[in-house]
């Protein structure tokens, strides 16, 4: 009943209001890229007041498209101009922790951050957008968020279309729920508004784009806080997946639907060769996604859970319209049949199987809190400390009543089996989010390679950026390998390493019966320059070249030994 009221809203009373033209936002090409986040405001409603928005540069809305050569050296520097401490993460990229952009690297109010690293991942489309523990979805879903594509020898030596803006198109894509003062919401769970590279496609509102008669490529990114998409086209038009989160797939896998959930993203082509001067729409096939997943047919719900029968929840409804307009010169009109080869690890170079279930406080929870293995995030505690270099299966396991996108930040990872199946052909390639439906298991396994760092943990976590901001996050750690490094034993108690030391110093209980210490390090004069309770791990990478005397005092006792920093 409720449902064909809102249809009949849908339907009649919401006349086409505006037609806007795609908006395709401008690159940036390195080695330089600066980034300023800065407040905005726009119209997005007909009446009453403009919406507040987050963006980048020029923009008042979302920010510039960032192109990445892999290989090359890329340096970045975000200027944070939106009045509220935010992070900049760069989402899908392999790079050290400390430039991840994670919850423990904040960029103040006025402040700079200035990224390095170089590119080491695979022709794909990435992209950025704040992770500012619990500030993650007011500032994503208020435009905080774009693009990255990442170029490649490979995916360049490709027959496919790559003309950004002619033949090559960013879609970035929201739903969202404004407020009575047209205000963003980031835990509406009546999300209807959609928007297209920021323009406004729903409630008689529609994006068009003029895509010409050949083989055009979309870059589909699901930047909802929430919901999930299953697209497709009108009338059931055929396309090939060719690029999944993190890479190209080994072919093009030729379908009528691709679902992606928060955080996801997929590059499609389709074969528009003879429809020179017709329309078509891309859509939500949202009435085929299983009950459970966010944008799916709404469930029952237990009596007191708050509202989540949006109007879009579990029908069709278009995304944007598709003008087909003249044939470009040299445009590309078959794509090849062959694309890469990806190379997954084998279970038997796995070390260890890490299961994260996810778990609410009943089995009846809707819309949160939700856990990992029954933890809400916490910045002080690591749950996982992973050798350098391991190989690893994640098993994935969802004990609650609604899907999860799960995402892991460092790694690009390679499903192994989904329900006791393998997966699917367009989810065999490298990915960085996996949905997990109610009562679903997933393995992934991936490769913890290239960057350690015993202070900066890496992020993962459900990409509904409400259920991410309300808990359902863990961290981990990769160590470095130490093996080879003499420990110095203290009293039997203590290991101290490595001595000499250059970056940082570790303590390490060599039983548990131990609960509390003091360390104090005091240089050759006798100066105090350290003093904590209980360090695992002192950072001394500005401590001055030289020697130092480090105190441990534990119940009354006094150890000292002496430490060389070089
Ligand atoms: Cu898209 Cu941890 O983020
Ligand atoms: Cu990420
Ligand atoms: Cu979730």
């Amino acid at each position: 009943m409720k449902k064909l009221f809102y249809i009949f809203l849908l339907g009649s009373s919401f006349q086409i209001k505006a037609q806007t033209q795609l908006f395709v936002p401008d690159t940036i090409t390195g080695p330089n890229y600066n980034l300023t986040m800065h407040q905005d405001s726009v119209q997005f409603f007909p009446a009453g007041k403009k919406s507040y928005t987050y963006a980048f540069n020029q923009y008042k809305y979302l920010g510039p498209t960032l192109i990445f050569n892999k290989g090359s050296n890329v340096n970045i520097t975000v200027n944070n101009q939106i009045g509220d401490t935010t992070t900049v993460h760069w989402h899908g990229i392999h790079l050290p922790s400390k430039w991840d952009g994670g919850p423990h690297t904040p960029i103040l109010p006025g402040g700079v951050w200035n990224p390095q690293f170089t590119v080491m991942d695979n022709a794909a489309t990435y992209w950025y957008h704040p992770h500012f523990h619990m500030k993650t979805a007011e500032q994503a879903i208020k435009g905080a968020a774009g693009l990255i594509i990442v170029r490649d020898p490979i995916e360049s030596a490709l027959s496919l279309p790559r003309k950004y803006g002619v033949d090559d198109f960013p879609l970035i894509i929201q739903c969202q729920q404004y407020d009575a003062n047209n205000q963003a919401m980031p835990l509406g769970m009546q999300d209807s508004i959609i928007l297209v590279n920021g323009g406004r496609a729903s409630h008689g509102y529609t994006v068009n784009a003029n895509f010409p008669a050949q083989m055009v490529r979309m870059r589909l990114l699901n930047a909802s806080g929430e919901r999930s998409f299953n697209f497709g086209f009108t009338g059931n038009k055929q396309f090939k997946i060719i690029a999944s989160d993190g890479g190209l797939l080994n072919s093009p896998v030729t379908t009528d639907r691709i679902r992606l959930s928060p955080g996801e993203r997929a590059e499609i082509v389709i074969d528009l060769n003879a429809m020179n001067g017709q329309t078509l729409h891309l859509m939500s096939y949202a009435s085929e996604l299983a009950m459970g997943i966010q944008g799916g047919p709404t469930m029952p719900m237990p009596v007191g859970s708050p509202p989540m029968d949006s109007p879009l929840n579990g029908i069709d409804f278009n995304i944007m319209q598709i003008t087909v307009v003249p044939q470009t010169t040299n445009a590309v009109t078959t794509i090849p049949s062959s694309l890469t080869t990806n190379v997954s690890y084998l279970p038997s170079q796995a070390s260890v199987t890490r299961t994260v279930r996810f778990t609410a406080d009943s089995a009846m929870v809707m819309d949160g809190p939700f856990y990992f293995n029954g933890n809400s995030f916490d910045m002080m505690r690591i749950d996982y400390e992973i050798p350098l270099n391991n190989i690893e299966i994640w098993k994935i396991v969802n004990e609650t009543m609604v899907a999860h996108p799960f995402h892991i930040h460092d790694v690009q990872f390679f499903l192994i089996d989904r329900n006791g199946n393998l997966p699917s052909a367009e989810e065999s390639g490298r990915k960085d989010v996996v949905l997990v439906p109610s009562g679903d298991s997933v393995m992934f396994i991936t490769k913890f390679e290239d960057f350690a760092d015993t202070i900066i943990p890496f992020m993962y976590h459900c990409h509904i950026l409400m259920h991410e901001d309300d808990g359902m996050m863990g961290q981990f750690i990769v160590k470095p390998i130490l093996t080879g490094i003499r420990k110095t034993d203290i009293n039997n108690t203590f290991l101290l390493y490595p001595n000499p030391a250059t970056t940082e110093l570790h303590i390490e209980l060599k039983n548990n019966k131990v609960s509390s210490y003091q360390i104090t390090i005091s240089d050759i004069t006798g100066k105090i320059i350290y003093k904590d309770k209980n360090s695992s791990i002192i950072n001394a990478s500005d401590f001055t070249k030289g020697m130092y005397v480090l105190e441990i005092e534990q119940d009354g006792n006094y150890y000292h030994e002496k430490i060389m920093i070089e």
